[in-house]
């Protein structure tokens, strides 16, 4: 993008992206689905790295979902493979002083991951808590619907507790017992590989989002790519069901 359009657009002030077409990547090349993995995680980088040099508030990576845990363990143990390395990167860099003000956490339930990722992910998240270019949110083991539910009961037990009256709750309440409390909703979502739905991201925060969908595949993706899609959606008219 041109410092001219920059200067000339409102960027949307939270993106998410859902990184999926790896496997096909990866087997329209002969390769095993791993090696498309590696290559989306290559990809992942380099938006991430544009997305904070563009001036992005935050971002969301969905990268691993509630879902996918039925996949074959040989793959599952592949991806988890790779975010450790990202993390162990992240760290490096950050103690280098190279990760450009990048704020990371993980969006998705922590139970369930193997302890060396959630290890390092407690440790990245305190160490970059006040880093404020942009916020990195990490969406593994990740679901709209168990992170709705996650809510759910924070809420019961403040309930039970007395803490809030269930009659005055309201959607705020809500929004702040996601994960992504404190953040604004998703302003644009974007989804490669052809596939045209959500599979379980951002079920709460989506409800006004606009989409940006696209036949290319993850690891082709291009800073290009997010040029054109936020260029798109700066052409939106947003309504919010008024006039
Ligand atoms: C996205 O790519 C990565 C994850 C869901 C972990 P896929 O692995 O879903 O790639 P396709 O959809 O099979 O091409
Ligand atoms: C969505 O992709 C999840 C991630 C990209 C992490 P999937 O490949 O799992 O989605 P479905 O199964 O095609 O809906
Ligand atoms: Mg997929």
């Amino acid at each position: 993008m041109t410092e001219e359009q920059l200067k000339s657009i409102q960027l949307p002030k939270h993106i998410g992206i859902i990184m999926d077409g790896n496997g096909r990547w990866a087997k329209q090349r002969g390769l095993e689905r791993t090696e498309g993995h590696k290559a989306g995680a290559k990809t992942f980088r380099r938006i991430c790295d544009y997305g904070a040099d563009l001036g992005i508030e935050v971002m969301t990576f969905y990268a691993f979902s509630t879902e996918n845990w039925r996949r074959p363990p040989k793959e599952v143990a592949a991806i988890m493979k790779l975010f450790k390395e990202y993390l162990e990167e992240a760290t490096s860099r950050e103690n280098e002083n190279e990760m450009r003000g990048i704020r990371l956490q993980l969006i998705g339930e922590k139970k369930g991951l193997p302890d060396d990722i959630v290890k390092l992910l407690n440790a990245l998240e305190k160490s970059s808590a006040d880093k404020d270019v942009m916020t990195v949110n990490l969406a593994i083991n990740y679901g709209g619907r168990d992170e709705i539910l996650h809510a759910f009961k924070a809420l019961g037990s403040k309930v039970k507790s007395g803490e809030i009256n269930p009659d005055k709750q309201t959607e705020d309440d809500i929004s702040a017992n996601l994960f992504t409390a404190g953040q604004p909703d998703p302003d644009l979502i974007i989804r490669p590989s052809g596939e045209y739905r959500l599979s379980n991201f951002m079920t709460w925060q989506s409800a006004y989002s606009e989409f940006w969908f696209s036949d290319i595949l993850w690891p082709d993706f291009t800073t290009d790519d997010l040029d054109t899609a936020i260029l798109d959606y700066c052409r939106r008219n947003r309504r919010f069901g008024g006039v």
